[in-house]
């Protein structure tokens, strides 16, 4: 059993609740803050506590909850919480506090929070749909975003309270919403505002209709590494083959089946990025042709020969169009001869760095939630990583291409 990852030790979040029915929620984010290792700070302003109490985010901050701009603590309180404040997220942002942080109002502790700190603020508004689409609300919104630089995280669309049908209004869900913190603590200047393109899942070959080759790539170290190029600031596209995870957060996802489709879709977007992760299972062979109709037994058949072709290499075919300069990082999965093959490999394809896992071990590869790497640098140089989760895997590959993209 891994210990649970505590990226965000030191790192210091004040959570705003205001008073909205999404207000539930924000205990899971103060949660999920707190197991992350940041030290949470909730502030409640007086309407949020008529729709959830104090002690639930004690108990999982195991900080007091923070309701009055006058409290023991003298008048400063706003300015140290203000002060010592990594990020500010505001969750659930009522139309309220659109309207009273827009206008820069200091008439509770939360917005005076607000105008004493000058660190990174995230609203994530919540309302109903129609109170949403209104054009004061819309207004104080684009004045936060545009003349006072907060973040707008959501909201989303989909059910809304008190039996008010679908509408955009919702606020985002609480891993969305962290995962926001998390770019507002972690961004770095090898990844700010550059352009991040990857690989993620497996591809499938259709047999015919109803059937395909395939692998066991379930995409979650391609996912991982989305939500962690996104966490360090960077505009991220995942052009990813068939998965079962959520879309990772802050990417563009461009879906493909097969092999062929990536090749297109990467080679349409490569030019622009400035860091490329080909952490994909490609299928190498794909059967020359696909039938359109369902392959039958009826006949009798005892056995059914498929001819294989070979797939396009995506990395490869896709080099002379990379941009100059551009980081690019390949993935090995290898039976043996590990550091070797994941060597050729990092010539062979022009990769800048190759991250090389073991196949068959358990804890490792394919549907796992762990994974044991070597990476393999430009000199030959390697490392090898503990077995550890793919968030923290995804962490070890991006401070490496961070060190050496800043080496450059
Ligand atoms: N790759 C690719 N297109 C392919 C095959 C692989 O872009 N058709 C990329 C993978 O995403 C990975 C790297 O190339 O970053 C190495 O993939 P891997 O499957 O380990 O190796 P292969 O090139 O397929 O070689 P082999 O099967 O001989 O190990």
């Amino acid at each position: 059993m891994l210990s649970p990852r505590r990226p965000w030790e030191g790192r210091r979040v004040v959570l705003g609740v205001t008073g909205g029915i999404a207000a539930y929620k924000s205990v899971q984010v103060a949660r999920d803050l707190a197991l992350l290792g940041a030290q949470v700070d909730v502030i409640l302003t007086s309407a949020a506590e008529r729709f959830v109490g104090g002690p639930s985010f004690e108990g999982v901050t195991g900080r007091p909850a923070l309701t009055q701009l006058f409290s023991v603590e003298g008048a400063a309180l706003h300015l140290r919480l203000g002060r010592e404040a990594d990020a500010i997220v505001v969750a659930p942002a009522t139309a309220d506090l659109l309207a009273r942080a827009a206008q820069g109002r200091a008439d509770d502790l939360l917005t005076t929070t607000l105008l004493a700190t000058k660190g990174p603020v995230i609203l994530c508004p919540a309302m109903n749909d129609r109170m949403f689409a209104h054009s004061q609300v819309q207004r104080n919104l684009t004045h936060c975003r545009d003349v006072l630089g907060y973040r707008i995280a959501g909201p989303s669309t989909g059910a809304l309270a008190a039996g008010e049908g679908e509408g955009t209004g919702r606020m985002l869900e609480p891993d969305t919403i962290v995962q926001h913190v998390g770019r507002a603590l972690g961004e770095s200047t090898a990844f700010r505002g550059r352009c991040v393109l990857i690989t993620s899942g497996p591809t499938r070959e259709a047999v015919d209709p109803v059937r395909f080759v395939g692998n066991r790539s379930s995409g979650r170290m391609g996912h991982a590494l989305a939500e962690a190029a996104w966490r360090r600031g960077a505009e991220v596209t995942v052009v990813s083959g068939p998965v079962s995870v959520d879309p990772p957060v802050g990417a563009e996802v461009v879906r493909i089946d097969t092999a062929v489709e990536m090749r297109d879709a990467v080679a349409g977007r490569i030019g622009s990025a400035d860091v490329v992760l080909f952490a994909a299972a490609v299928a190498d062979f794909r059967p020359e042709e696909a039938q359109l109709s369902k392959v039958k037994r009826s006949g009798g058949e005892s056995s059914l020969d498929l001819h294989m072709v070979a797939n396009p290499d995506v990395a490869v075919e896709t080099r002379s169009a990379r941009k100059t300069g551009a980081f690019v990082v390949g993935f090995a999965l290898e039976t043996e001869d590990l550091v070797e093959n994941a060597r050729l490999k990092l010539e062979s394809k022009g990769f800048d760095l190759v991250v090389a896992n073991p196949a068959g071990v358990v804890g490792a590869g394919f549907e796992s939630d762990t994974n044991q790497v070597t990476m393999v640098g430009p000199d030959g140089a390697t490392e090898v990583l503990a077995s550890m989760d793919k968030d923290a895997v995804a962490d070890a590959v991006l401070d490496r291409v961070d060190a050496l993209l800043s080496a450059r």
